[in-house]
This record gives C-alpha cells, sequence and structure tokens, in this order.
C-alpha cells in the first residue's frame, strides 16, 4: 500500500514536472498579410506541437514600424513579450538595454556557429552572446512583374537597365494600365530608392552613401542621378498610391492592373499565397542594374529576459525551432525567403528562390553583398528614420529640386 502511494506520487510529481515544462510564448511580429500569415501559423503550429502555448502578438503595419512602437511601450512598462521580430542594429540597441535573454546554451547545443553565415552570427550576437534567432533571408533588391501584362503591351523579357526599364515602363502606360504598383509608406519608397541608388551606383557606392553614411559619397554626382531615376520612377506610379500598403500593390499586380513592382521577396509569399505561379503569372528578376548584387534583410527573432521558468523553456524551444531544418524549409517556402540555415536543400523552392541562394553566396564573395537600408539591416533606427523620411518628402513632392533632395538626404544621414 504503502509503495503504491509512493509510486502515485512519483507520478504525480513526473506529470507536473511536464506540465510546468509547457509554457506559454508571446511572440510579437507584424507579419499579417497573406503570405506572411502563413508563413508565422508555421511556426505556431511547430511550437504547440512542443506543448507549448503560443500568444500571438500580431501588429499590423508592413516594415514593422507599428509594432517597433508597441514593444517599446511593452519592455519600458516591465512586460516585455517573450520574443520580438526586430533585427539589424536594433537587435544591438535592445540589448544594450539589458533586457536581452542570453541563448547561447541554445545556440552551442544546436551548433548555431556553424550553422550560419558569419555575417549573419554576428548581427545575432551582442559582446559574442547570442541574444536573437535568424529566421530567412530576405532579398530587397527584386522587381516583380505581371507576365500578360508585359505580353499586352509588348514588352518582351524583363528589363536588364534603367533605360530598358523606362522604354518597358512607357509601353506599358500607353496601353492603358500602370507601370509601376507602390504603396505610401517611407519604407516602402525607401525600398524603391535604394533600389535605384543600387543599380545607378554599384555595391561600393551603396554602401558608402547609404552604409557609411560618408557626405562626399552623398553629394555626388551619382547621388543626383540616383535622385532624377527615382523621381522618373515616381513618374510611372498611380495616383492612388499615398496611403496603401504594400501587398494591396502585390495585388494589382497580381490583377493585371499593374506591370512591376519593387518589393522584397515577400512579394513573392503574396502571390504564392495566392495560387499564382512563377514564371508563369509572374516574373521575377534583380532590379535594374543590379543583378550582381543583393541587398540582403534578415528577419530574426529577439528573446526578452523572462522570470518565469517554463516561459524560459518555451523560449529557448522557440529558438531552437527557429534554426531547425523543418521550420526553415516551410516557413520560407511560404514567406518568399531563403533559409538562413547553410547547407539547405533548395530542391523544393521555386526558380526565384533558387536565384537568389545563388546570388547570395555569390555576391558575399564579389562584395556585392550588401544590407537594406530600408529594412533596418544598416544604419543605427535614428539615421535610417531621418533618410527615410528624407528620401519620402523628395518622393511625395515634386516642387522639391533634385539638389535640394540631395541636400536633405545628406542632412538627415548626420542624424546621431
Ligand atoms: C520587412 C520584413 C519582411 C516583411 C516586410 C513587409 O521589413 O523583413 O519580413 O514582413 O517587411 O511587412
Amino acid at each position: 500500500m504503502l509503495k503504491l502511494s509512493k509510486l502515485a506520487t512519483a507520478v504525480a510529481l513526473v506529470v507536473a514536472g511536464s506540465a510546468a515544462l509547457a509554457g506559454e510564448v508571446e511572440v510579437l511580429h507584424y507579419w499579417t498579410s497573406g503570405g506572411e500569415a502563413k508563413s508565422v501559423a508555421e511556426l505556431k503550429k511547430i511550437m504547440e506541437g512542443k506543448g507549448h502555448v503560443w500568444k500571438d502578438f500580431a501588429v499590423a503595419g508592413g516594415g514593422g514600424d507599428n509594432a517597433a512602437t508597441v514593444l517599446k511601450s511593452r519592455v519600458v512598462s516591465g512586460n516585455p513579450p517573450a520574443a520580438a521580430q526586430i533585427k539589424g542594429p536594433a537587435i544591438q540597441e535592445w540589448a544594450s538595454e539589458g533586457v536581452l535573454a542570453n541563448l547561447d546554451a541554445t545556440a552551442k547545443a544546436e551548433k548555431w556557429d556553424s550553422l550560419l553565415p558569419k555575417v549573419v552570427a554576428d548581427v545575432m550576437k551582442y559582446k559574442g552572446n547570442y541574444v536573437a534567432a535568424p529566421v530567412n533571408v530576405h532579398r530587397v533588391n527584386w522587381m516583380w512583374a505581371n507576365a500578360a501584362v508585359l505580353k499586352k503591351a509588348g514588352v518582351t523579357g524583363m528589363p536588364k537597365t534603367w533605360d530598358e526599364f523606362f522604354v518597358a515602363a512607357e509601353k506599358v502606360k500607353k496601353s492603358g494600365l500602370i507601370a509601376v504598383a507602390h504603396g505610401g509608406q517611407n519604407w516602402q519608397d525607401f525600398t524603391t530608392f535604394e533600389s535605384v541608388v543600387l543599380g545607378v551606383g554599384g555595391a561600393k557606392f551603396y554602401n558608402d552613401a547609404l552604409v557609411k553614411l560618408d557626405p562626399k559619397a552623398l553629394t555626388s554626382a551619382t547621388m543626383t542621378k540616383s535622385l532624377e531615376t527615382f523621381r522618373k520612377v515616381k513618374g510611372y506610379t498611380d495616383a492612388a498610391a499615398p496611403g496603401r500598403d504594400w501587398n494591396l500593390a502585390t495585388a494589382m499586380v497580381m490583377q493585371e492592373k499593374a506591370a512591376f513592382q519593387f518589393m522584397g521577396d515577400w512579394a513573392k509569399g503574396e502571390f504564392i499565397a495566392a495560387g499564382k505561379a512563377p514564371g508563369k503569372d509572374f516574373l521575377c528578376a534583380a532590379a535594374p542594374g543590379t543583378s550582381t548584387s543583393f541587398t540582403f534583410n534578415v528577419d530574426s527573432f529577439a528573446m526578452y529576459k523572462l522570470k518565469d521558468a517554463a516561459a524560459q523553456k518555451a523560449q529557448g524551444d522557440l529558438a531552437a525551432a527557429i534554426m531547425g531544418n523543418e521550420f526553415q524549409e516551410v516557413f520560407n517556402l511560404n514567406k518568399g525567403s531563403i533559409p538562413v540555415r547553410l547547407n539547405m536543400s533548395m530542391a523544393k523552392f521555386d526558380d526565384c528562390a533558387k536565384l537568389s541562394s545563388k546570388d547570395f553566396v555569390d555576391t558575399a564573395k564579389t562584395g556585392g553583398l550588401v544590407p537594406s537600408v530600408a529594412h533596418g539591416m544598416a544604419i543605427k533606427p535614428a539615421a535610417e528614420g531621418a533618410i527615410k523620411d528624407a528620401v519620402s518628402q523628395f518622393w511625395n513632392d515634386d516642387k522639391i529640386t533634385v539638389a535640394q533632395g540631395v541636400a536633405n538626404i545628406a542632412k538627415a544621414a548626420a542624424t546621431k
């Protein structure tokens, strides 16, 4: 009898123990469009499969500006989520506040150092310790197109240079359709802008001007040419663009209302989620003049310090799941990006992803691999916000001359 009751106590303890390991994981993200929501649902599925409770904390708003504001208020009030979708230098800023958890135990057990490109691992670490887990590599310098719209307008093949692009855009305009689908937030303007700068000036100029914020490059003739080209692109957008979300611009391309969109490959996630076929319904190519470069945008989750042991365990499991083979494949198939984990099979991926994967590796060797400024990978948030505003003011107000635009951007870049 005594033995039995001892056994019952032991069983009860084991059961209680395993229940205690199932924790709640609250995840702040901004993946709310069709393709994005499908992608994040895969992470939720994996976490629930491990017995954890997923608390979704989605803050709508492409590019994540709204999410960043909400995150700040939560952390300041001492109530951070377990994980938040932040990236680039913003990870370092959060880490320097002392609020991020140390993920080294998971990283060591899962061998992250050997599974990640060094350029990515460095961004995930603060003072040598992992504080964030990367999910993917998005390429930003893409141009998307609707194949039927191009055909109707008599455009054969995707334009490779800006000159070819304007010839094609003119043909689309004459056919009665919108040449460039564009939306209305400053990060969307900058997504187009950085592709123009890259195409006009090349990777070295891009780095000097937009990453190093070198005043000489920022006020050079190449920057003038970039702004002229950028303004010319604006001429091919429609009047209803201001305020439009990026995924609605993608929908215009899908619905044969517009020909092109300059957007990172999360746009491909939208096409795929809508059942469109790459190479058939929609086409992908590097933005004009940028085929030997790659603007990278690595999505990642920073993990915040938590007190509850079960929540900490769930957080470790989330970090491990994010870097796992299973998640890296299924998430990126939906998201439009490529796995960040090295040496993964690309067999199930489409040709756009295969090209991205090849170019990521090639450009890392040639110096063409550059961080996206529009997507928070390159410079401190304060300067990034200031130059984004200067670029959007120029885009939105045709009365600002190119010379004034150049001066405004150079001045904004000096923001500390
Ligand atoms: C990017 C982010 C992508 C995608 C996009 C639109 O900054 O890296 O994952 O979500 O914004 O929301």
